[in-house]
C-alpha cells in the first residue's frame, strides 16, 4: 500500500490481510522489531478527537516509532499555515509517516498526493475513516469467522458519517450484505445501498452498527426531540430484545446516550462498543506497519516465539 486513504482503494485480499495482520499484533503472533533509529510519525489533527488520537499514539509506541503530537492551536496554523505546508514541514524535519484528521472532504487525500512519505487518513470531514473501518470489521471477524453472506445495518446519520461510508465499501467488497436505516432527510442516495426501517433491522441483521449524530456537520443545528429520535430510529431496550441471539451491537462512539441507543445498552451483552476500541490499537499497528514495510522504511516484522 502506498497510503491508507479510503476503503474504495483496497482490495478483499488486502482487507483481509489486513484483519490477519491485526490479529496477529492482538495475539502476540507477530511483531515488528523496534526500530534501532528513530521513526518518526506526525499525529496531525486539525478536528477533536479522543480515540483516535489516542489508540494512534499508543499503537505508535507499541510499534518503536517515535510519536509527535500536533496541537494546531497552538502551531503556525494559527499564523496561516496551510494543511499542505504544515504537512511538509513535517515531512521536511524528519517525519517518516503522518496520521492526518481534517474536516474537509479530500483533503487528506489532495496532501497524500504530494507527499513522499505515506499518509494515513485518520477521518476527512463526511469523506472516509478507514481505520475506523478496519477495527469494526475486525471486531465483526472476532465473532462471525467471517463476512460473507453477513447482515450488516449502519443506521443513523448516514449521510454526515464517513463512518459509513468507509464501512459500506469494505463490507460489500468483502462479500456483506450492507443496509442503511435512517431517519430521511439524514439519508445519502449517492450510496447505493437499500434502506430499511429500524424495526426490520433489528430482526433480521448480524451487525447493527448505530452512527453518531453529527451535529457539526449540519448545515445548522437542527433542534430535534431526542427521546422522539431513539424512539422512532434508535435502538431502544424494547428493539434490542427483538434482535437475533447472536447479533452484535457496535457504534464508532462518542456516543450520544439516550439518542442513537438506549444508555443501558452501551455496555449490555451485546454491544462490542468498548472492545472496538481496544481492537483500534491492534488495527492501526497492522496498518502503521503494512506501509512502513511497503515504503522499505522499515521492515523488519517477524513471527515472534509465541506464534
Ligand atoms: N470513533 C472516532 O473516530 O472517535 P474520535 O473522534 O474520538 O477519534
Amino acid at each position: 500500500m502506498k497510503h491508507f486513504l479510503s476503503m474504495k482503494d483496497v482490495s478483499e485480499y488486502e482487507i483481509q490481510q489486513l484483519v490477519k495482520r491485526t490479529e496477529d499484533m492482538m495475539l502476540g503472533r507477530k511483531e515488528m522489531v523496534h526500530p534501532t533509529t528513530p521513526v518518526f510519525v506526525a499525529n496531525l489533527f486539525f478536528e477533536p478527537s479522543t480515540r483516535t488520537k489516542m489508540s494512534f499514539t499508543i499503537a505508535e509506541q507499541r510499534l518503536g516509532l517515535k510519536p509527535l503530537d500536533f496541537q494546531p492551536e497552538v502551531s503556525s496554523v494559527q499564523k496561516g499555515e496551510t494543511v499542505y505546508d504544515t504537512a511538509k514541514t513535517l515531512e521536511a524535519i524528519g517525519a517518516s509517516l503522518l496520521v492526518i484528521r481534517h474536516p474537509e472532504d479530500h483533503v487528506v487525500q489532495q496532501v497524500a498526493s504530494k507527499m513522499s512519505i505515506p499518509v494515513i487518513n485518520a477521518g476527512d470531514g463526511t469523506g472516509e475513516h478507514p481505520t475506523q473501518s478496519l477495527l469494526d470489521l475486525v471486531t465483526i471477524y472476532q465473532e462471525f469467522r467471517r463476512f460473507h453472506g453477513l447482515k450488516v445495518a449502519i443506521v443513523g446519520d448516514v449521510k454526515h458519517s464517513r463512518v459509513a461510508r468507509s464501512n459500506a465499501y469494505a463490507l460489500s467488497t468483502l462479500g456483506a450484505k450492507v443496509y442503511f436505516s435512517s431517519k430521511p432527510e439524514w439519508q445519502d442516495q449517492t450510496l447505493d445501498f437499500p434502506y430499511l426501517d429500524i424495526d426490520e433491522v433489528v430482526e433480521t441483521c448480524d451487525v447493527v452498527m448505530l452512527l453518531r449524530i453529527q451535529h457539526e456537520r449540519h448545515d445548522q443545528r437542527q433542534s430535534f426531540e431526542q427521546t422522539e429520535y431513539l424512539l422512532n430510529y434508535g435502538l431502544t431496550v424494547e428493539r434490542e430484545k427483538r434482535m437475533k441471539p447472536h447479533a452484535i451491537i457496535l457504534h464508532p462512539a462518542p456516543v450520544n446516550r439516550g439518542v442513537e441507543i438506549d444508555d443501558c445498552l452501551v455496555e449490555c451483552e451485546r454491544s462490542r462498543i468498548f472492545k472496538q476500541m481496544t481492537n483500534g490499537v491492534y488495527a492501526r499497528m497492522a496498518v502503521m506497519s503494512n506501509l512502513l514495510e511497503d515504503w522499505g522504511i522499515h521492515n523488519e516484522y517477524q513471527a515472534s516465539e509465541r506464534e
